[in-house]
């Protein structure tokens, strides 16, 4: 039986991998809660997180901003049942739902206009028509003065090869600065939770997993296109360390 003790292990596990691709990952989020609280203005405000895989990101908002709620978005039952057995409450509500298909928002059952949409490291798995949509939606139900906030692997993309692969080298390098560890990286921690009892039951439900090819990768430019095309009145990058970036779109 998963118990809530466990599933913080987990998690816990979880965030040690993460930081092995992102070094300042803790620093992003801390961002991440300095833009909703210079931006929002209401004090309960309603937050969606796409991609809010075991709730990283959605319980650090929550520790920060102790008026809000948050939905929490993903397409992976593993990670979601994790989120809630860990995090989920009141507060914290996760829905099953696939970004790519039409409905998602419509999915999350939302008794008023949220205030922000933010993300972590999930829609670098998205290719850019299917980012374009959920972007568009994002702008269409926001609430006015509303924020859109990504933090992910942002590239430059074609024209841009040799920023890039300078981002890559500095991320890596930032790494070996931090001295963040290696002991487990993402091949790893999926591997150990296949094989730990207590997760048997969420492993069968998520049967392998879904599937994700990324062939049309959305560039940094695309982002901030795909904001204000949404109605977005601004939009642009508002920190970066080597790849890892922030994007703020404000409606
Ligand atoms: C690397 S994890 C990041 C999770 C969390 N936001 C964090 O920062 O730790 C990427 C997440 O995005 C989710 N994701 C990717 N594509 C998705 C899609 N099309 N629909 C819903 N969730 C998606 C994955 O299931 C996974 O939970």
């Amino acid at each position: 039986m998963l118990t809530t003790e466990r599933a913080l292990y987990w998690l816990d596990r979880w965030d040690r991998q993460q930081e092995y691709y992102m070094p300042d990952r803790e620093e992003r989020f801390a961002v991440i809660a300095d833009v909703l609280e210079e931006l929002l203005e209401r004090t309960d405000p309603l937050i969606v997180d796409l991609g809010v895989g075991p709730g990283s990101l959605s319980r650090r908002l929550l520790d920060r901003l102790p008026g809000a709620s948050v939905v929490g978005v993903d397409a992976d039952p593993l990670l979601l049942g994790l989120a809630e057995r860990a995090y989920g409450g009141e507060r914290l509500r996760t829905v099953y739902a696939d970004l790519r298909e039409d409905g998602w928002y419509d999915r999350l059952g939302l008794d008023r206009a949220p205030d922000a949409f933010v993300s972590t490291t999930a829609l670098h798995w998205m290719n850019r028509a299917p980012l374009r949509a959920v972007l568009a939606t994002c702008g269409s139900v926001i609430a006015p003065g509303g924020v859109f906030v990504n933090g992910d692997h942002l590239y430059e993309g074609p024209g841009g090869e040799r920023l890039d692969a300078l981002n890559r080298a500095l991320t890596t390098r930032r790494a070996a600065r931090a001295g963040v560890s290696r002991d487990e990286d993402w091949a790893a921690w999926w591997s150990a939770v296949q094989d730990a009892p207590e997760l048997a039951d969420l492993v069968g439900v998520r049967n392998g997993g879904f599937s994700h090819v990324v062939e049309d990768r959305p560039t940094a430019r695309d982002y901030v296109d795909y904001l204000r095309e949404a109605g977005f009145a601004e939009a642009g990058p508002v920190w970066q360390c080597g790849d890892d970036r922030i994007v703020v779109g404000i409606r």
